[in-house]
């Protein structure tokens, strides 16, 4: 047997190789396709949740915070704060009861000046972020 590496050995990788990714990128193109409505929740996407969205990009909460993962790494990670606080009203009161300073090492959170509508519009929005399907991401239910 030869030991040359021959242009028809290069072509035949060539082909081979880009057949081969092809046919992978389709069959995960269409696995995606066919997985997305599983997670789709847009359903629950009402006038409140579209609010407390507004509210939070218009008091910067993603400058201290993140959402799945996106923003500032100096507050707590809040995909999956309802989760974690385990209802609305516990968002709630905490908001408003922001700032607890004195606390040695603790950082704090600022006080916004929220009407109760405002307040529950936020913690729509939040519990409607912890319905997201993530795949189990963040890890734990500190994350
Ligand atoms: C200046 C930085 C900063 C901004 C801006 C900020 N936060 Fe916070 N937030 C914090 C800090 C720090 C904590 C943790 C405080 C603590 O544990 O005492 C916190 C905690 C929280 C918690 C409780 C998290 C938990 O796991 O207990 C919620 C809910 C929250 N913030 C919501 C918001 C929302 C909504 C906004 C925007 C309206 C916002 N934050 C803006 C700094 C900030």
């Amino acid at each position: 047997m030869s030991q040359t590496f021959t242009k028809a050995m290069a072509r035949n990788i060539f082909y081979g190789g880009s057949l081969f990714f092809i046919l992978l990128f389709l069959s995960l193109s269409f696995d995606t396709q066919s997985e997305l409505p599983k997670h789709d929740n847009s359903a629950n996407l009402t006038a409140k949740v579209a609010q407390g969205k507004k509210l939070w990009e218009e008091n910067d909460c993603i400058g201290c915070h993140t959402l799945l993962g996106e923003g500032a790494y100096f507050a707590p990670e809040l995909g999956n704060v309802y989760k974690r606080l385990g209802s609305k009203e516990a968002i709630e009161a905490f908001i408003s009861s922001r700032p607890r300073e004195g606390i040695p090492g603790r950082r704090s959170m600022p006080q916004f000046g929220f009407t109760a509508e405002e307040l529950d519009a936020i913690s729509e929005f939040l519990k409607y972020a912890s319905e997201i399907d993530t795949a189990g991401w963040p890890p734990n239910i500190q994350g």
